[in-house]
């Protein structure tokens, strides 16, 4: 069964690659390698001993869309990742994150629809629900106004899609990912930030790898216990199974509605400072860091109610924050080696 996997070379889109071929599904990646490299797809081949179909397309144009699904005929389900994703720099051009995340959704259900492919699974983001008023957080909880233009197109490519599925075949699981960090046990795939990292995990091996002098934590005087910022970080080989499992949800025809909404998350909320002690102890470095003050746009707090998609969905995180910690860092030292 071939699944196209939109983003394929990306952080999160290249987990899951791998996941699906160890299931047996056959891939197409569709990537602009706009920030990801084409050395990912023979390193997932490494991993898996398939090499999955590539195709440069950058989705956001539509003719380059329409032939991508035209040499695919055969394709069952989608998996969409593709989207612009730093939100300092949707900021200061949000036209290019609205243009890229939102013409590349509506080419790509534009051409399901056009060849009857009906099943769809949607990248979004726990940034939707802004700082919740309850926590954990539900997936039925209001959804706030997005701090920045990159958490705004994810709000209103979920409007889109329950615009477009109400309205057509299509089927969509929209699974709202909490914070992904970590890296395949390989250490043959992983995150590559591009320049100065803006998310912590990134910084922080760079840091212990020397390339920066110091983590600067952003505020310790945040309502928690030791002030600084709570996220529910998720190791990024249990976000890519969910996909899998997604996929497999619609083969088995077990959708509830035609949108589906789950929360991919521990449950687990992990304060800044508890991450940099479970690196310091696993990895047996010390990190030197700096409290500085709060950084723009950031919430206080957030974890997930897990209970919907465990329950209903049947999928469960089952990584450690160490483990999480030990494969970001031997990812870190194979980069240092490489490169
Ligand atoms: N932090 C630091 N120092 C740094 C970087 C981050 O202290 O150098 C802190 C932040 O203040 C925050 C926590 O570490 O408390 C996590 O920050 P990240 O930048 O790693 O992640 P965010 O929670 O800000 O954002 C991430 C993704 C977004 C996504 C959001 C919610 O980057 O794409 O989660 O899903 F929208």
């Amino acid at each position: 069964m071939k699944i196209l996997v939109t983003g394929g070379t990306g952080f999160i889109g290249s987990h899951t690659v791998v996941e699906l071929q160890e299931k047996g599904f056959e891939v197409v990646i569709a990537d602009d390698l706009s920030n990801s490299f084409i050395e990912v797809v023979d390193n997932i081949e490494k991993i898996t001993g398939v090499k999955p179909i590539f195709e440069k397309v950058d989705l956001s144009i539509a003719e380059e869309t329409r032939k991508l699904f035209e040499k695919h005929k055969d394709i069952f389900g989608v998996i969409h990742f593709a989207a612009s994703k730093a939100v300092g720099e949707s900021v200061n051009k949000p036209l290019l994150y609205y243009r890229n995340n939102i013409n590349s959704l509506i080419n790509v259900l534009e051409q399901m629809q056009e060849h009857d492919i009906k099943n769809f699974v949607f990248s979004s983001s726990c940034t939707v629900y802004g700082q919740p008023d309850k926590l954990p957080v539900s997936e039925n909880a209001p959804l706030k106004k997005a701090l920045s233009p990159y958490g705004n197109t994810k709000k209103i490519c979920e409007d889109i899609i329950d615009d477009v599925a109400a309205a057509s075949e299509i089927n969509a699981i929209k699974l709202r990912y909490f914070n992904p960090i970590g890296a395949h046990e390989s250490a043959l795939i992983g995150e590559y930030p591009q320049g100065i990292p803006n998310n912590l995990i990134p910084y922080l091996t760079q840091t212990a790898a020397g390339i920066r002098e110091f983590l600067s934590i952003y505020g310790n005087d945040y309502n928690t216990p030791d002030g600084t910022g709570i996220r529910d970080y998720i190791h990024v080989v249990d976000l890519a199974k969910a996909h899998v499992i997604a996929i497999e949800r619609m083969i088995n025809n077990k959708c509830l509605s035609k949108t589906e909404i789950f929360n991919i998350g521990t449950g687990v909320g992990y304060s800044v400072l508890d991450i940099v002690k479970s690196f310091e102890k696993v990895n047996e470095i010390k990190i030197n860091y700096k409290i500085v003050s709060r950084r723009a746009g950031d919430i206080e707090k957030v974890w997930a109610d897990t209970a919907y998609a465990n329950d209903e969905l049947g999928w469960k995180a089952e990584r450690t924050l160490d483990d999480m910690m030990r494969s970001a860092w031997n990812w870190e030292t194979k980069l240092r080696i490489e490169n």
